[in-house]
């Protein structure tokens, strides 16, 4: 494992996510609470990336089908809610799914030294 910065502690705003890279993985920085926190910006639906999404209250929406995760642990809320923002019904839901499973999203501890922002990759 490597120690990668990621940011400073002034590139991430209050209620933004923030895109950044590790290593060539693209990566969602935010701060919650007193804490910054990492997520790999790539939905583990289809891998689509999700730093556009609706973020509030510390959980991220994906802009592509709605499935939410919680940026401090990666832990999924809900998955495949709608499609590009407009709720669906079951049914929907299922198909858009495709048989996968609800799955959590990769998380990063995230560690501070002065104003920078780290992660281990
Ligand atoms: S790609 Fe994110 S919910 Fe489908």
């Amino acid at each position: 494992m490597a120690k990668v910065k990621i940011a400073t502690t002034a590139d991430v705003i209050a209620n933004k996510v923030l895109k950044t890279s590790a290593n060539g993985q693209s990566i969602l920085v935010a701060k919650v609470g007193d804490k910054h926190c990492a997520i790999a910006n790539k939905c583990p639906h289809f891998g689509l990336p999700m730093a556009k999404g609706k973020f509030e209250n510390g959980v991220i929406t994906c802009p592509f089908h709605g499935s939410k995760f919680e940026i401090c642990t990666g832990k999924n809320v809900e998955w495949v809610e709608s499609f590009v923002g407009i709720p669906l019904p079951g049914i929907a839901k299922k198909m858009i799914a495709m048989g996968k499973a609800p799955t959590d999203v990769a998380n990063f501890v995230v560690t501070q030294e002065g104003n920078d922002l780290f992660i281990d990759t």
